[in-house]
């Protein structure tokens, strides 16, 4: 079925905006986030059904606090303002807000005092999460309050005709754990949205959209066999057949049996066009000598274009790029007093294709979150190892080879992560980690084995959990689970006698070696 729902959410800057976004989708209604300084007309002209301020770090009353273009609430569309979102709402439309020096961080308990339809099916008494400094001590002309707590008077307003809600608290955090129903009541009880926003309307939307947008062209696309460019593939696959072309650089930097799944899955099994560029002797040529991660980066990244732009060649001419560009990825991040809510790492383009390239873009998946590519994936067909699989970086087992690269060293690396892999997946760990993976250490240790003194390699074993991979820790295995691995890698793997297990968490470490 096809639906124009949407919920437009104005982010003035919280860390919590995307989940905002997040939570609407679970109601199978389309969200997106637009930056606070749209203009009214802008955002009427999308015709949401409903519109959510979102919380954000500044005091509404600050020299330069975002601000919202007033007419918003003119529009007669309905909106939600949460925390920042709702002083806003007072401060345009007449009420007063109390500035704190303090801020009120943590949970408290909301008490309802007139359901109304945002509190709709929910007990009079609700657990809630406040991270508020402000707050409001007079509700503007024609709002009451419609829930409080014992320090704040106004913990929620309304003004059901004109059809504007404020909230204090949270109701997109876990800690407020009935507030998905809140902004559900929201969304359905009062945007009125069906929630006819699934995988299978977007699957069916995004093929009309990729044969309307390419008609009879070729399209190009470096897959890379993580999770993104594959659904990506498949999706345009979907959409036009074997005018799509895929390319995959074999750098030689791949983990075992990777190039032979991607085979495996993309040619034979969905039946796509790909080419493989099997370029693994020129990158280790490349490599010869280099120490130096940032080197290291920068002549994977020079060598992968160069490939690429070669193995195109032989594609003949195509005028359109697919590639896996996700929502996070162009989310406008909103600066608040220089502090932009997400920071950008530049190298963690490495192994991706320059901006300035001649194509059209074809990037089915750009309004999409990470775990909604994933089901994406699923209803495609993709095999659960593929769309599940934990991240990978783009310059490969280079950053996880630690000092000069050699074929043996990666050999070596490649053996021991093979083996982590499988105790992983075999225990159950694996899809429950961010990342489980062997960083090959380039110092050599005695050991002894048989009768025979050795000389060989430590392997790191480097397994992480994370939400997003700014910030990551340390997972704490079994150490039955520890003690089979380190069995195996030293007894398996010719070339190492030693394991050692990272313990560090991000920051101030990172997750690779490199
Ligand atoms: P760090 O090591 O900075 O890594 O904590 C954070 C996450 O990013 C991945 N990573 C990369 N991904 N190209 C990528 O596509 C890169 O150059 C790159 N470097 C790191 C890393 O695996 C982790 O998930």
């Amino acid at each position: 079925m096809e639906t124009n729902e949407r919920i437009v959410i104005l982010d003035f800057g919280s860390q919590y905006t995307q989940v905002i976004a997040r939570r609407v989708r679970e109601f199978h209604v389309f969200s997106e986030i637009l930056p606070h300084t749209t203009a009214a007309a802008d955002l009427a002209a999308r015709r949401p059904n409903g519109i959510i301020l979102s919380g954000g770090p500044a005091s509404v009353y600050a020299p330069n606090a975002p601000q919202v273009d007033p007419r918003v609430f003119a529009l007669g569309i309905p909106v939600l303002g949460i925390c920042y979102g709702m002083q806003l709402i007072a401060k345009n439309l007449g009420g007063k807000v109390h500035q704190s020096t303090h801020r009120e961080y943590g949970r408290g308990t909301l008490t309802v005092k007139s359901a109304g339809k945002l509190f709709a099916r929910l007990p009079r008494r609700l657990e809630i999460w406040n991270s508020h400094g402000d707050k409001l001590i007079r509700a503007p002309k024609g709002f009451k309050a419609v829930a409080v707590t014992d320090s704040a008077p106004f913990a929620a307003i309304e003004d059901a005709d004109r059809q504007l809600y404020g909230i204090q608290f949270h109701p997109e955090v876990a800690h407020t754990p009935r507030g998905r129903e809140i902004l559900g009541n929201f969304v359905t009880g009062i945007c009125r949205c069906t929630g006819a926003w699934t995988m299978a309307s977007f699957i069916d939307r995004a093929v009309a959209d990729i044969r309307a947008q390419v008609g009879k062209e070729r399209v190009i696309l470096g897959l890379s066999g993580g999770v993104d460019s594959s659904v990506a593939a498949a999706l345009i696959h979907q959409a036009v057949g074997r005018q799509l072309t895929c390319i995959y650089v074999d750098n030689g930097l791949m983990r075992a049996n990777e190039t032979a799944s991607v085979k495996r899955i993309f040619a034979n099994g969905l039946g796509l066009k790909l080419v493989v560029a099997d370029a693994g002797a020129g990158f280790l040529r490349k490599l010869r000598g280099v120490t130096e991660p940032e080197r290291k980066r920068k002549i994977i990244g020079a060598e992968f274009i160069r490939v690429f732009e070669r193995a195109k060649k032989s594609v003949g001419t195509a005028q359109f790029l697919g590639q896996g560009t996700l929502y996070p990825d162009i989310i406008e991040s909103v600066s608040i007093d220089g502090n932009p809510a997400a920071l950008i790492k530049s190298h963690h383009n490495v192994g991706g294709l320059p901006k300035n390239m001649k194509f059209k873009l074809v990037e089915p998946l750009k309004q999409l979150f990470k775990d909604e590519v994933r089901a994406v994936g699923e209803a495609l067909g993709l095999p659960q190892e593929m769309v599940w699989r934990q991240p990978f970086p783009g310059p490969g087992l280079a950053v996880r080879c630690l000092g000069e690269i050699t074929a043996e060293k990666l050999n070596i690396l490649r053996a021991a992560d093979a083996i982590i892999i499988e105790e992983m997946k075999r225990s159950g760990w694996y899809y429950k980690v961010w990342q489980s993976f062997a960083v090959l250490l380039p110092v050599r240790s005695v050991g002894v084995m048989g009768d025979e003194r050795t000389y060989d390699y430590t392997i790191a074993l480097r397994c992480v959990d994370s939400q997003d991979a700014m910030t990551a820790d340390w997972t704490r295995l079994p150490h039955d689970l520890l003690a089979k691995i380190s069995n195996r890698v030293i007894n398996e793997v010719r070339g190492v006698n030693r394991m050692a297990l990272d313990i560090s968490s991000k920051p101030p470490a990172t997750i690779e070696w490199e």
